[in-house]
């Protein structure tokens, strides 16, 4: 039973059905840009139209941008904290709604709509405590009557451009950290999902209002890749550009971004791995697994992509993996419906790329242990409804080396200790999450070691994916190297400066260089 009226929600987010693309805080532009369509994955209807932003458009908000943040930055951190704390008590009294329309218009389980909001209103507390907490470091300077120190400063207009499976919790991650860094942002969504965007930027406007904030310090544009793309990238009034994608796309921002020496954050593909020794609690192992490889219908950073089971202990994990797999089938449908777990794909196109992976694994010689159909009939009439699939499969195939975003899982088998285990793990280009399931202190450690994961995240008995926003988010490898969200990731949206300051009357030289005038 789907229990949300979605146009209710649409209403109580001030949602029109044809809206304006290019906000600078309170204000919004009637541009003049084409129009385009958002569509639902769960039924394929329309859900609002959007005007695109111009060139025109875009130029102004990078005006506007500049110049709020000579004002913001002026305004102390925990006065900034003060506004994102705001901000998240706005995300609070809109939770059911936003979270209902990013299930509606992204197409992950409510319960997963709902955690996504959760996820921004946790940055935005977290934000509000780091508020208080940019620190530096004092130092001892090798001169005598030298005090040497570093802080931190603001640096100036935050580029963020997010992906459509998470589409409004990567832009809480960027824009608290940045505003309480005294940074001004400028996000560009996933064309996929601008009404989550738009609705979340009419959530934060009445904050913005109360507060007599000025404009220009949370932009919204949204624009075709025509207008902002790679002159958005090039663009050196941004000093960093925070980029969620594909590895190929993370290629490309790093070669444009790096060129003018801008600094970037990429959150791109995972390849991510869960390995399940013969210690392993199994049960544990293969529920919080299914979590990893269906949740989300496989299209998060940290899906779960391949499970690297031991051979002894591989029948047992097939049986109760094939029997939960058998249970989801079953749960497949409208993700607006607690009933079921698994919503849709994005589009045809992420359908397209799940049956390209099916087929492949097939040919490369792997063999399909369930699902890979796509669903047809009643309830299914949007086309992008799959059953997941997993696959037995080798490391080595092409087809496993890539990140396929779509809810299908390696299974490979591995004799040997951790070691022979890891050493798999890590024979791919990304290097984003990873999980081990062991109740072998020695193999938990060494999963764990310099010799173990080489992920960003790695995990002991629990699954790839579902990080807190406490922890710095990221990972190595064709990943991209960026961190976002929790623990020093602050530090990226600010400029450090190293300052010596003598307070004697001598002028003597680091190194005790003499330099007699
Ligand atoms: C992403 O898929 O781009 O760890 C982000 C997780 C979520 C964030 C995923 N907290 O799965």
């Amino acid at each position: 039973m789907v229990s949300v009226n979605i146009q209710d929600v649409l209403k109580k987010l001030g949602i029109e059905e044809l809206n304006n693309g290019v906000s600078t805080g309170q204000e919004w532009f009637d541009t003049k840009g084409d129009i385009t369509s958002s569509i639902s994955p769960i039924d394929g209807k329309e859900i609002a139209k959007v005007k695109n932003a111009t060139m025109e458009d875009y130029e102004m908000v990078m005006e506007k941008a500049q110049a709020a943040f000579k004002v913001w930055r002026e305004v102390p951190a925990p006065e900034r904290g003060e506004i994102v704390r705001k901000i998240g008590e706005a995300l609070r009294e809109y939770k059911e709604e936003l979270g209902a329309l990013v299930t509606y218009e992204m197409g992950k389980i409510f319960q997963e709509g709902l955690g996504e909001v959760q996820e921004m209103i946790d940055i935005c507390d977290f934000a509000v405590g780091q508020s208080r907490l940019i620190n530096g470091v004092n130092l001892q300077s090798e001169r005598p009557l030298h005090r040497l120190s570093e802080q931190y400063h603001p640096l100036g207009i935050c580029g963020i451009v997010t992906s459509y499976n998470f589409p409004v919790a990567v832009w809480a991650w960027n824009s608290a950290l940045a505003a309480i860094a005294g940074d001004v942002v400028v996000w560009k969504p996933s064309s996929k999902t601008p009404i989550t965007a738009i609705a979340t930027q009419k959530i934060i406007r009445k904050v913005l209002a109360d507060n007599n904030m000025p404009e220009g310090v949370f932009n919204l544009v949204i624009a075709k890749s025509s207008v902002m793309g790679d002159n958005f990238l090039a663009d050196k009034r941004i000093p960093l550009m925070s980029v969620t994608g594909s590895t190929a796309v993370g290629k490309r921002v790093g070669g444009i971004v790096g060129k003018r020496l801008g600094k970037t954050i990429l959150e791109l593909g995972g390849n991510n791995a869960v390995i399940i020794t013969p210690s392993a609690d199994i049960q544990m192992a293969v529920m919080s697994t299914v979590f990893g490889t269906v949740g989300t219908a496989g299209q998060r950073c940290t899906s779960t992509r391949r499970v690297i089971i031991h051979e002894s202990v591989y029948e047992e994990v097939k049986e109760k993996f094939l029997s939960a797999y058998e249970g989801i089938q079953h749960k497949i449908g409208n993700a607006l419906d607690q009933d079921y777990l698994v919503g849709p794909l994005i589009d045809s196109n992420s359908v397209m790329l799940f049956q390209h992976a099916v087929k492949k694994v097939q040919e490369e010689g792997g063999k399909v242990l369930f699902g890979g159909q796509v669903k047809e009939g009643s309830g299914f009439e949007s086309g992008n409804y799959v059953v997941p699939c997993i696959a037995e499969a080798e490391n080595h195939f092409n087809i496993v080396q890539e990140e396929t975003f779509a809810p299908i899982v390696y299974f490979i088998k591995y004799s040997g200790d951790i070691m022979d285990a890891i050493a798999i793990q890590n024979d791919v280009p990304q290097g984003l999450s990873s999980a081990c399931f062991t109740l072998d202190m020695r193999e938990a450690e060494t999963f764990l070691s310099y010799a173990g994961s080489d992920c960003g995240i790695a995990n002991v008995n629990l699954g790839t994916s579902g990080a807190e926003i406490g922890g710095a988010f990221g990972g190595e490898k064709d990943t991209g190297g960026g961190r976002e969200s929790g623990s020093d990731a602050w530090k990226i949206y600010m400029r450090r400066q190293t300052n010596t300051i003598n307070y004697g009357k001598e002028l003597p030289l680091a190194q005790g260089i003499t330099f007699d005038i």
